[in-house]
C-alpha cells in the first residue's frame, strides 16, 4: 500500500479555533474577529495584485484628514474591513486613518474597539512596493454611560487585546498577536488560504540593519545624529558598518526587521515635530508585535505602549527593533539630550 507522508497545513482559521479551544471560558469572539480580518485581507490582497490592470490604482482627488492625497486602494481598503467588521456584529466602532471621526457600527453593545492603517505605505502603490494593512484591537472600558464617544477609544497601547499587520509583497504575510507570542501566516493564492508559517516568530536580539528616512537629517537631533554615524563607522566585532534599507511602507520595514533584525526610525524633525506615524494605527499595534516577538518599541525616551493618548490620529516619534539596538539608540539620545540640533 501507498504510504502517504503529507505535513499538515493549518489554516488561519483552524487556528484560531484551536487557540480558542484552549480557553475554555471564551466567547470566540475574538476569534470570529480575526478571522474578519483576515477574510477582508484576502479581497484587499487580490485588488492589490491585480490594481495594475484596473483602474482601482491612482489618486482618486480627494485627501484623507491629514491633507495627503488619498490612492483609491486605500478607500477601498477601508471599505472593505470596516464592513468586514460591521457584518460579525462584535465591533461596536472603527478608527481609521480614513476617516475623520469614530466609525460608529451597527453592534452599538459590540465589545470591541478596532484601529485601522487599512493601507500603509499607499506612496508605494503605483510603483509596486509593498504595501500593507494595520489592525489594533482594544476592548470597550465599561462605564455609566453606555453612548458610544471618541474618549471611549484612547487607550495606551498596553491595553491591546490583539494586534497585526497583513503585507502585500513578494507574498501575501499575516502576522498577528493576542499577547502571547506572534503568529505568521502566507496566504497560498491557489487555495485562497492562510497557511501558518510560524506560530512564534522572534525577532534577533541584535540586527545589523538601520532604517531611517536620511533625508531630514538636518532636522534631527544631535544624539540621533551621532546614533547613525555609530551605525556608519567600522567595527567588525558588532557588525559594523551597519547596512541602510529604507522601503517607506513601515509596515514593510517593520516586517524586515521582525525577520532580519536591526532598527526602524522615524524621528522628529522639523517637518514632523511629533514625528509623522500615528500612535494608535502604526505605532501601538507594529510595537505589540515587536515586544511579543521579544524586541522594543520607544518613542526616544519611554515605551510607546505606555503612552496615554490624547487623540486618535496623534503622531508619535519610534524606534523600534532588535532589543540591543533599540537600547543603543536611546543611549545616544540620553547622552547628548542636552545638546542643541
Ligand atoms: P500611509 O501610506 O498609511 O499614509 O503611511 C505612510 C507612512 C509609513 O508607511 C512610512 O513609514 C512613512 O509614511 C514614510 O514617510 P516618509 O516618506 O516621510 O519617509
Ligand atoms: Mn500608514
Ligand atoms: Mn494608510
Amino acid at each position: 500500500m501507498m504510504e502517504i507522508k503529507s505535513k499538515k497545513l493549518v489554516t488561519l482559521d483552524e487556528y484560531i479555533i484551536q487557540a480558542q479551544n484552549r480557553f475554555p471560558g471564551a466567547t470566540g469572539e475574538l476569534s470570529q474577529l480575526l478571522r474578519d480580518i483576515g477574510l477582508a485581507a484576502k479581497i484587499i490582497s487580490r485588488e492589490v495584485n491585480k490594481a495594475g490592470i484596473t483602474n482601482i490604482l491612482g489618486v482618486d482627488g480627494s485627501t484623507n484628514v491629514h491633507g495627503e492625497s488619498v490612492k483609491r486602494l486605500d478607500l477601498f481598503a477601508d471599505e472593505q474591513l470596516i464592513s468586514a467588521l460591521d457584518r460579525s456584529l462584535i465591533t461596536c466602532m472603527v478608527i481609521s486613518e480614513e476617516n475623520d471621526g469614530i466609525v460608529r457600527l451597527n453592534s452599538e453593545g459590540g465589545k470591541y474597539i478596532v484601529y485601522l492603517d487599512p493601507l500603509d505605505g499607499s506612496s508605494n502603490i503605483d510603483v509596486n512596493v509593498s504595501i500593507g494593512s494595520i489592525f489594533s484591537i482594544y476592548m470597550r472600558q465599561p462605564r455609566f454611560d453606555t453612548t458610544l464617544v471618541e474618549e471611549d477609544s484612547l487607550q495606551p497601547g498596553k491595553r491591546q487585546v490583539a494586534a497585526g499587520y497583513v503585507l502585500y509583497g513578494s507574498s501575501t504575510i499575516m502576522c498577528y498577536t493576542t499577547g502571547m507570542g506572534v503568529s505568521a501566516f502566507t496566504l497560498d493564492p491557489s487555495i485562497g488560504e492562510f497557511i501558518l508559517s510560524d506560530d512564534d516568530f522572534k525577532i534577533p536580539t541584535h540586527g545589523t540593519i538601520y532604517s531611517i528616512n536620511e533625508g531630514s537629517y538636518n532636522s534631527w537631533s544631535t544624539g540621533l545624529k551621532k546614533y547613525i554615524k555609530y551605525c556608519q563607522e567600522e567595527d567588525p566585532d558588532t557588525g559594523r558598518p551597519y547596512s541602510a534599507r529604507y522601503i517607506g511602507s513601515m509596515v514593510a520595514d517593520i516586517h524586515r526587521t521582525l525577520v532580519k533584525g536591526g532598527i526602524f526610525i522615524y524621528p522628529a524633525s522639523k517637518r514632523y515635530p511629533d514625528g509623522k506615524l500615528r500612535l494608535m494605527y502604526e505605532c501601538n499595534p507594529l510595537s505589540f508585535i515587536i515586544e511579543q516577538a521579544g524586541g522594543m518599541a520607544i518613542d526616544g525616551s519611554q515605551r510607546i505602549m505606555e503612552i496615554k493618548p490624547d487623540a486618535i490620529h496623534q503622531r508619535v516619534p519610534i524606534y523600534v527593533g532588535s532589543p540591543e539596538n533599540v537600547k543603543m539608540a536611546k543611549s545616544f539620545l540620553e547622552k547628548f539630550e542636552e545638546q542643541p540640533v
